[in-house]
């Protein structure tokens, strides 16, 4: 990345969040565009990253290796329709729109090198977990690229199948949300049992975030760290029992089923 050129076109939330882990991993200011409609919003990314700034995507494009589209998906299309005259050969298209897929991208664009990625929320905060799928058009040198774009926010995981994304949707990119309803059920619980809601809450936290490092740091996997914590007839086992009993593995991979069936549709619905 020491001398790419990178434009982003929206810039929001993961526009902000890529540009900054970009700017930590050294990548320097002049390497980066943005365009976005929204005055404040130039104004705020110029100032916190020290980028150029622009109302006019073509403007942003103009000398750029790489192409970010990181605008909601339901503007996608006409996004697409109004850089296609623009587009200069040899230039990679990024998107890290949810649902869009790379039939639908290079219908609008052109036979271009895409790169579909899935990033989820934790990007914000460098503790993202992306997919990332290429069409054939993209180079090894261009998948180097889009890989340290990613990377630059937390684990980028490459797919050998663009179906797979709906599977990452339901796994990481929907996954946030399922820790936090299991934080606010073992708050819940906790509370129920006695506590004091800021130390239930306090408690479960700290041991979701200790959890996380223990599986993350550990050479063993998870079901294996937990059978180390679950002595035979004490409190950790009664617990499991119970969840097993309650059906618990199968309410997450329908959970999950229905996250990848929604993506899939969703992809359907916003390619038209
Ligand atoms: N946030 C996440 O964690 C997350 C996770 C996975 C994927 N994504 C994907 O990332 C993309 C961006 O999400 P976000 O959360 O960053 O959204 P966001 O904060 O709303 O950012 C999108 C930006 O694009 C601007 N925009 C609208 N129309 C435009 C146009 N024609 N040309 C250039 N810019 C335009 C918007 O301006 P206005 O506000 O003025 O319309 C806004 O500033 C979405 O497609 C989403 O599916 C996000």
């Amino acid at each position: 990345m020491s001398k790419t050129r990178i434009a982003f076109i929206g810039a929001g939330n993961m526009a902000a969040s890529l540009i900054g882990g970009l700017r930590a991993q050294g990548l320097d200011a002049s390497q980066i565009r943005a365009s976005d409609p929204g005055a404040d919003t130039r104004t705020r990314i110029q100032a916190e990253h020290g980028i150029a700034t622009f109302e006019s995507n073509a403007q942003a494009i103009d000398g750029a290796d790489v192409i970010v589209l990181a605008v909601k998906p339901q503007v996608m299309k006409s996004v697409c329709e109004t850089l296609k005259p623009e587009l200069k050969a040899g230039q990679l298209v990024v998107s890290i729109a949810a649902g869009i897929t790379c039939d639908s991208l290079q219908n609008w664009l052109g036979q271009v090198p895409v790169v579909r990625c899935m990033p989820n929320t934790p990007s914000l905060l460098r503790q993202g977990a992306s997919g990332l799928y290429a069409t054939a058009q993209v180079s090894v040198g261009q998948r180097e690229q889009a890989e340290q774009l990613l990377s630059a926010v937390g684990t980028a995981l490459w797919l050998e199948q663009e179906q797979q994304l709906d599977a990452v949707t339901a796994v990481s990119g929907s996954g946030p949300a399922y820790f936090f309803l299991l934080i606010e059920a073992m708050t819940a619980a906790g509370e129920k049992l006695g506590l004091p809601r800021d130390i239930a809450s306090q408690l479960t936290l700290q041991t979701a975030l200790g959890a996380a490092h223990m599986a993350v740091s550990s050479d063993v996997d998870a079901a294996e760290l937990r059978r180390r914590v679950t002595s035979p007839a004490g409190t950790t086992e009664a617990a499991i029992k119970s969840f097993q009993a309650n059906g618990f593995e199968a309410v997450v991979e329908q959970a999950l089923q229905a996250a990848a069936t929604r993506s899939a549709e969703l992809a359907e619905h916003l390619g038209k």
